[in-house]
């Protein structure tokens, strides 16, 4: 059989189904004109708290501010150290310095690379106020052991839901049970705008007030300016888009959850490394990957046979120049370090076909034997 290629991710693909309806959405927004906080910001704030299952959603421009903003309006900042995966996308730990407080790197687990819970106290000192659980690759951390130690040793948690959207801990949506949680909608995300756009998730009438006014200048009132805020928004025109979208992303992930699960089936007998969602959980996917000690040998294969792949992600935060200040050393997180040298990310996104499935696990398969 000749091969086929499979692209990493087929961003055209949904919304070119969605077409008609998201045309319509925008065509009402250039309509009606209010592009900065216009009408379809509160109603998908609205939308979006319902499917979480929180009281408030504050829509900011990027799922790197909804994190930097979160821990402002926690009131963490200048002195404060704040809890973070060592294996996460760089911006988890950014909007912790963003605060002006300083990221504290702690070992995942392999099994979801989330937060090891069992190494987090360790890491709490007199400075800590926050802990900040990423949901990585769309698998939800251990949120029950997170939130335990948190409530233990006072601490704020402050969930990075970005890769999350949708996933389920014990029947509750992931980012709806830290103090506050960061959601990004860059356009790849398991819900995604057509640019760049973020969103607060929390329960607390308090952090979601001050977060409304950190995103608008600190405005309470026109020209009245209560704290140094930010201009910090969540578009009109993609609050119309992910309106639209919000709609579909159940049958997305459930999309995303066939396909892991055709590819477990087909890479059972294959010695790659796979992570698995923690007990009582349903993850979403946002991204799927292998581990591999052979895993540049794989990529590149792939890559020959027209197969794109990802590298989620090729450097332990503590290893990445912007970080090495803080004195982190090869060795100090050795799960963190080893998804960094095995980690191989295939094809995911909804719609992706069984053909298209079978087409990569077998270039796999062929690569192993
Ligand atoms: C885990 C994680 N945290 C934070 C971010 C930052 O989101 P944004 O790109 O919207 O700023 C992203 C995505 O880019 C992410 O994947």
């Amino acid at each position: 059989m000749e091969d086929k290629g499979v692209p990493f991710v087929d961003l055209g693909l949904k919304h070119r189904e969605l077409g008609h309806y998201l045309v319509a959405a925008i065509g009402t927004v250039l309509n009606k004109g209010d592009f900065v906080l216009g009408s379809d910001v509160e109603k998908f704030e609205a939308e979006f708290a319902s499917y979480l299952g929180v009281k408030h959603c504050v829509g900011v421009a990027t799922g790197s501010d909804a994190l930097h903003l979160s821990l402002r309006a926690l009131g963490v900042g200048e002195g404060h150290e704040v809890i973070v995966p060592a294996m996460t996308f760089a911006a988890s730990a950014f909007g912790v310095c963003y605060a002006g407080a300083k990221p504290v790197f702690v070992d995942v687990s392999e099994r979801n690379c989330g937060l090891d819970p069992v190494r987090i106290e360790a890491a709490i000192t007199p400075r800590t106020r926050a802990i900040l659980p990423v949901h990585l690759y769309g698998f939800p951390a251990a949120m029950d052991e997170i939130l335990e130690i948190a409530a233990r040793r006072n601490l704020f948690v402050v969930e990075d839901a970005c890769q999350a959207h949708g996933a389920l801990y014990k029947g509750r949506r992931a980012g709806s049970s830290g103090d506050a949680a960061a959601f990004s909608f860059f356009p790849s995300k398991n819900l995604g705008a057509m640019g760049d756009g973020g969103m607060v998730a929390t329960s607390s009438d308090e952090v979601a007030a001050r977060l409304r006014l950190l995103r608008n200048y600190g405005q309470p009132a026109k020209y009245v300016h209560e704290s140094v805020g930010y201009n910090s928004r969540l578009d009109t025109l993609q609050a119309a888009v992910l309106g639209v979208k919000l709609a579909k992303l159940d049958a997305w992930n459930a999309q995303r959850r066939e396909a892991a699960a055709l590819y477990r089936a087909l890479l059972a007998s294959v010695p790659v490394g796979l992570h698995s969602p923690l007990e009582g959980t349903e993850p979403v996917y946002h991204v799927f990957s292998v581990l591999t000690e052979r895993r540049d040998e794989l990529q590149a294969s792939l890559k020959a046979a027209g197969i794109g792949t990802g590298l989620h992600y090729n450097q332990a935060l503590h290893l990445q120049k912007c970080f090495l200040d803080l004195g982190g050393q090869p060795g100090d997180f050795p799960v963190a370090e080893k998804v960094a040298r095995q980690t191989l990310s295939l094809p995911m996104f909804p719609g992706i076909t069984k053909e298209q499935v079978e087409t990569v696990a077998e270039r796999v398969r062929a690569f192993f034997r």
